[in-house]
């Protein structure tokens, strides 16, 4: 049984360094995960695999079943989440490229279905979230970068946009007021869902571009591609160091 889960997000939606054993066809209360899961090895040991937005990278951020994709890992004994986002970054020193290790969320999201605590209760449950991603696993991806030279950027404040479309100078200048430090789409209400379902999770964020007004004049999509496949080089370079260490 895989207790480790890697949530691929854009330029992650298939980890090559995964010995394919098998996939899964899940079917969950909330519906359909974005994929079939897909269990591997990696380094001789066990995990499962999900692309965020589909296996062929056709969800938007705003239409993913965050909680079938949630309630499909613990279904298959997953204790502890690696959530790999795309992100824009704020701050100056996040360049595109650079991986970041947030350990805080501001979620600006609307209108996604957000808790698993909604219906049949028998007690209105609040979920603790001071801490939004486990301090253990977060822990862990820092010691293991720095132990293998790897960069990575430990702390700072993820901002949670609805998109699908990428935010104006003006709503990058806020959210920097509000003390964000970048910027994605997927972040919630994923984490919260994890939350909920006693996952540990926790967030790797690749820069693909610094946000809007930050950087170049214009966000294209080749500018977000490019950086992203310097990035996600990165990623799978630390995660292929971390599985070993989680499993
Ligand atoms: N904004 C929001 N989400 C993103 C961005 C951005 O600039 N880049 C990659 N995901």
């Amino acid at each position: 049984m895989a207790t480790l889960a890697i949530i691929g997000g854009t330029g992650l939606t298939s980890l090559k360094d995964l010995h394919l054993t098998r996939r899964e066809v899940m079917h969950t209360p909330y519906g359909e995960p974005s994929a079939p899961l897909v269990f591997g090895e990696m380094c001789g040991k066990e995990l499962l695999f999900l692309p965020r937005h589909g296996a062929g990278h056709t969800i938007p951020p705003h239409k993913i079943n965050y909680r079938a994709n949630l309630w499909a890992l613990k279904e298959s004994g997953v204790e502890k989440v690696i959530a790999v986002n795309a992100v824009g970054a704020i701050r100056a020193d996040m360049t595109p490229g650079k991986l970041v290790v947030p350990d805080q969320i501001i979620d600006y999201t609307w209108s996604r279905t957000n808790t698993f605590f909604e219906e049949g209760l028998n007690h209105v449950t609040h979920i603790d979230f001071t801490e939004p991603y486990s301090a253990a696993l977060r822990k862990v991806l820092i010691d293991t970068a720095t132990d293998n030279g790897i960069e990575v950027i430990g702390e700072g404040t993820y901002a949670a946009t609805q998109g699908p479309r990428l935010e104006t100078t003006a709503e990058i200048n806020k959210l920097e007021r509000d003390g964000c430090d970048l910027v994605g789409m997927t972040g919630m209400p994923e984490a919260a869902l994890a939350r909920e379902l006693e996952l540990d999770y926790v967030c790797l964020a690749v820069v693909a571009n610094m946000g809007a007004g930050r950087g170049e004049p214009t966000i294209t999509m080749a500018m977000i591609e490019h950086y992203l496949g310097e990035g996600m080089a990165r990623a799978r370079q630390l995660l292929e160091q971390v599985v070993p260490r989680l499993v």
